[in-house]
């Protein structure tokens, strides 16, 4: 079965990848040219959100729930290049991203990173894990990451339910960045690009900046708000924020 982790791994130019995921990872770039170019800057918003997290919010312990197949830097790598102490649980329901995240993402030795086999579709199974309990101080802020994952999710799993959950548990000054791809900018593109991925088996959905948005609950979202992903506190200027067909956000619990 073609896996979301290898196909953006192959999106990224990684090599953990096997040819069911190369065949569908192609099918979705007919369809949307910029494909690559979108994988790129969804991790780029990952070391934009981490560097803030880090240095406005002063967060030092991190859950990143959808770790995916390790692409350097990771979030530990950027988190602990701040602060050496940050402590990291990187938490997937897929064994092979597992293997390499174990063999593969390794700690400063004033930090910790961890890794937990677990399902966003049961918060509880991850707030409940001992090393989650170990490594982070559920009294003291966190960073909730669910980077390009949301949509692996369908509206029957109830994902804004399980992300709420995840929301409760946190301590207030908490932080949570979330990128969720979306149709709202280039619907009949991202529509043959779901239906190729939805045709080989997988779950995908595109979701509209109103349900993203939903997801943040009541938590108070940072400048510049929900954007296209580039457009998220940009390190260059960018030409067109819309070519990458992701929305993005962070946001802080009161
Ligand atoms: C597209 S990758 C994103 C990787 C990384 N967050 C990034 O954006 O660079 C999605 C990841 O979510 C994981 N995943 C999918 N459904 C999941 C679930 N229900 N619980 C935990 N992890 C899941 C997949 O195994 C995969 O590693």
């Amino acid at each position: 079965m073609p896996h979301s982790a290898r196909i953006y791994d192959y999106w990224l130019g990684g090599k953990d990848n096997f040819a069911v995921d190369r065949a569908v990872g192609e099918a979705m770039i007919q369809a949307i040219p910029g494909m690559r170019f979108m994988a790129a800057e969804n991790r780029k918003f990952v070391h934009r959100a981490a560097r803030e997290l880090v240095v406005q919010q002063g967060i030092r312990q991190f859950l990143d729930v959808g770790t995916g197949i390790p692409t350097r830097p990771n979030l530990h790598e950027v988190a602990q290049g701040i602060s050496p102490q940050a402590r990291v649980v990187y938490v997937d329901n897929d064994p092979i991203v597992l293997v390499h995240a174990r063999a593969l993402m390794l700690s400063t030795p004033e930090g910790r990173s961890e890794y937990v086999s677990a399902d966003l579709r049961q918060p509880e199974s991850i707030l409940s894990d001992p090393t989650v309990k170990d490594t982070l101080d559920l009294s003291e802020p966190v960073g909730l990451t669910l980077i390009a994952i949301l949509m692996l999710l369908g509206d029957d799993d109830d994902p804004w339910g399980k992300v709420t959950e995840l929301r409760d548990a946190l301590p207030s000054g908490s932080c949570l960045a979330i990128t969720h791809p979306t149709a709202d900018f280039a619907p009949a593109e991202v529509e043959q690009a779901v239906a190729a991925a939805t045709g080989a088996g997988m779950t995908l959905v595109a979701r509209s900046e109103h349900d993203v948005l939903r997801f943040f609950g009541d938590w108070d979202l940072l400048e510049p708000g929900l954007v296209p992903v580039s457009a998220w506190r940009p390190d260059e200027p960018v030409g067109e924020p819309r070519a990458a067909y992701y929305w993005a956000g962070v946001a802080r619990k009161p």
